[in-house]
């Protein structure tokens, strides 16, 4: 079994069937719905799907801490190379790659394409997504996004699709409930809303349009979810 773990607002860590620890976007520093401190968190790789704040404050020293491979877009990389990180994996929009925990593939997003800590703006990229391949179950982080007709791409490839529902930054949950239509996945866990005041939403709601099109697994910071 996967294990998905949430950490609060858009931190993930998956532990893969094989034992491999992802941590998706890590925000635990001033993160104020964080279950746990980075100095708690293992990781064999980190991905990055942008670059702001809310996502990448710890990416650079969580690498450093554990050793990791960070895998971002190129230019991520490139930053995070200019700060230290030894292994890094760049890639970037609709390109995958074989890695040994599956196939991770970039997705398209709609979004700001700000670095945090790239004080001369050398680093802005193109914000993404995350689809990774594993084995007969598949899981994908949209990360911050607009609704995209390119999630129609998608469809029938998703067992778990990890979409943000707050509104105001990135889709809300009428948005979010037709990327639901696009994506056709069997289980659909909403995220990035609640933790502040512009991005509160009711995830019963969420899973009110969604109804009986995928299972909507709500999850609260520091919980877990197999599949
Ligand atoms: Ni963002
Ligand atoms: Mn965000």
């Amino acid at each position: 079994m996967a294990i998905l773990h949430f950490h609060g607002h858009a931190t993930f860590s998956l532990v893969t069937d094989d034992g491999t620890r992802l941590v998706v976007d890590p925000w635990f520093t001033g993160n104020p719905v964080a279950d746990q401190s980075r100095d708690d968190i293992s990781a064999d790789y980190v991905l990055c799907t942008h670059g702001h704040s809310d996502h990448f404050t710890d990416a650079v020293p969580l690498a450093k801490a554990t050793g990791a491979t960070l895998i971002s877009t190129y230019e991520i990389v490139a930053f995070v190379q200019t700060k230290g990180v030894e292994n890094a994996h760049p890639m970037h929009i609709g390109g995958g790659y074989h890695f040994p925990f599956g196939y991770l593939k970039m997705t398209a997003a709609l979004h700001g394409g700000m670095v945090e800590g790239d004080d001369e703006g050398r680093f802005t990229t193109v914000p993404g997504g995350f689809l990774l391949d594993m084995d007969g179950k598949s899981i994908y982080f949209a990360g911050d996004t607009a609704l995209l007709t390119d999630m129609q791409l998608l469809r029938g490839k998703v067992t778990v699709a990890v979409l943000p529902i707050g509104d105001n930054f990135t889709m809300g949950p009428e948005d979010a409930a037709r990327a639901v239509d696009f994506i056709e996945p069997e289980v659909v866990v909403p995220f990035h809303y609640d933790t502040f005041d512009v991005i509160k939403q009711d995830p019963e709601h969420f899973r009110g349009l969604v109804g009986d099109r995928a299972r909507v697994e709500i999850m609260a910071s520091g919980d877990r979810y197999e599949f």
